[in-house]
């Protein structure tokens, strides 16, 4: 098709030995395990990053030298100059956020042509998706809010499981437009009938008079370029974002985002084969948050709380908002390796517990009967029955932020990774103790 993104050539069949094996990266809690710094250390071994579901709603701040980038959908392999990135079929692209991000890595030098490939199949958050998030968040009652990040997520995959979305390929459709138009009727009716703001049919249209020239070289096949890289013996690193806790199936529902978090995603949202795919890396920080509404069983409203989100700098990269902070969970940590398969831990920001004269792990959940719950229960009025069990163990009260071996951690630091590591049935691959690239040790991944 005219004016799309050309990849050619007969493909290879690979026999021998991968640089890094296919990986899928995941995050095992709510969101913001710290995924966006192990993604750039998996990067440097990786030939083609893809992202394979969520959008806008997620964010990554990357600093390179004495540069600062935000991104919120292009995958930040784009700032390896030698990789290339693919936004899969299983994300929704808002367009207006993509050249956004164009415009600011072209600002700083980054070349995108041709390394950036954006998925046909990939649907569109359109304005009329925004408006209906924000109005549907403002209409529920206290209580029933789910603490969107207000981009339009579930009202576009709700549009594409309704077999009503706009995919990136149609853009290049002689009846994208009248497509548009009908659209944004259809939801000024809802609108209306919530008593919200309705949306201006014309305006709307001309916002996406341009867009086909602006994005259409970037739109490809990308099922048939990541299978060539594949068979090419190219290593594919699939990142996923958001995390388990929020998968719309395995999640905390429906205080959940709108689509598959979780290791699974990675095939439906991408075209990877299953068998194709090598291991699979959660990545668990040593406490936990969480940014929104919905249960969260060892949250802290205390000095330790604030601590953690002070030290922590728990403040959401898209919304700015606080999170809210607690005690690692490691019935949460066991559910995700459950429903992932995780091969590694990669986990992250232990630093942030230097402080702590005792620290706590929950292990299991106690119903108000005495039942014991080791992995997290599928209903929430069950959940709310529960009270996390807590185990103790003495902090460690020295700074591990410099420490860059794993034998030079304080014991103290290492049994308490090595609990967390125990009770969820994996093994440590990762461990991080600060944001740059160097406070990272790596244990056989
Ligand atoms: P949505 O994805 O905007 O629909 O929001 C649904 C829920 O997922 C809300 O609780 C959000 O705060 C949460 N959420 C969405 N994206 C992220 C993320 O990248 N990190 C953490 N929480 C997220």
């Amino acid at each position: 098709m005219n004016g799309r993104a050309a990849f050619a050539g007969p493909p290879v069949l690979f026999v021998g030995v991968k640089a890094m094996p296919n990986t899928v990266l995941v995050g095992a809690q709510w969101g913001d395990e710290g995924k966006g710094k192990i993604i750039d250390v998996l990067t440097q071994q990786a030939d083609v990053i893809v992202r394979y579901q969520g959008g806008s709603n997620a964010g990554h701040t990357v600093i390179v030298g004495d540069k600062k980038y935000v991104l919120h959908l292009i995958p930040s392999g784009i700032l390896h100059e030698d990789k290339l990135c693919v936004i899969g079929n299983g994300v929704v692209l808002e367009p207006f956020d993509l050249l956004r991000e164009l415009n600011e890595l072209h600002e700083k030098g980054i070349e995108t042509k041709g390394r950036l490939l954006i998925s046909d199949r990939a649907h569109l958050v359109m304005r009329w998706h925004r408006a209906l998030d924000q109005a549907d968040e403002a209409r529920r009652s206290a209580g029933k809010k789910i603490g969107t990040t207000g981009r339009g997520i579930g009202p576009t995959y709700g549009a594409k499981v309704g077999r009503t979305g706009m995919r990136a390929g149609d853009v290049l459709k002689a009846d994208f437009l009248d497509r548009v138009v009908e659209q944004v009727e259809a939801a000024n009716a809802t609108l209306a009938s919530w008593g919200a703001e309705l949306l201006d049919v014309a305006e709307i249209t001309g916002l996406y008079r341009e867009l086909p020239d602006k994005i259409a070289p970037y739109v490809a096949d990308t099922v048939k370029v990541i299978h060539e890289a594949d068979r090419a013996g190219k290593s594919i690193l699939l990142e996923g974002a958001q995390g388990t806790m929020l998968d719309i199936d395995f999640g905390t529902y429906p205080f959940v985002t709108s689509s598959s978090s979780t290791a699974g995603g990675a095939c439906t949202g991408s075209g990877l084969p299953p068998r194709r795919i090598d291991r699979v890396v959660g990545v668990l920080k040593c406490y936990t948050t969480r940014v929104g509404a919905g249960p969260f069983p060892t949250e802290l409203d205390d000095d330790v709380g604030e601590m953690l989100r002070r030290r922590g700098g728990e403040y959401g990269a898209t919304t700015g908002r606080s999170r809210r902070c607690g005690w690692f969970d490691a019935v949460v940590a066991r559910y995700a390796a459950q429903v992932n398969g995780f091969d590694f831990w990669a986990m992250t920001k232990l630093d942030v517990l230097d402080e702590l004269p005792v620290v706590r792990i929950c292990v299991a959940y106690e119903r108000d009967d005495g039942f014991r719950y080791e992995t997290f229960p599928s209903d929430l009025d069950e959940l709310a029955r529960c009270k996390p069990v807590y185990e103790e163990m003495p902090g460690w009260q020295t700074s591990t932020s410099e420490v860059t071996r794993y034998e030079d951690l304080p014991l103290k630091a290492r049994a308490y990774v090595e609990r967390l590591s125990s009770l969820t049935g994996v093994r440590i691959g990762i461990l991080s103790v600060g944001p740059a690239r160097e406070s990272t040790m790596r244990l056989g991944l």
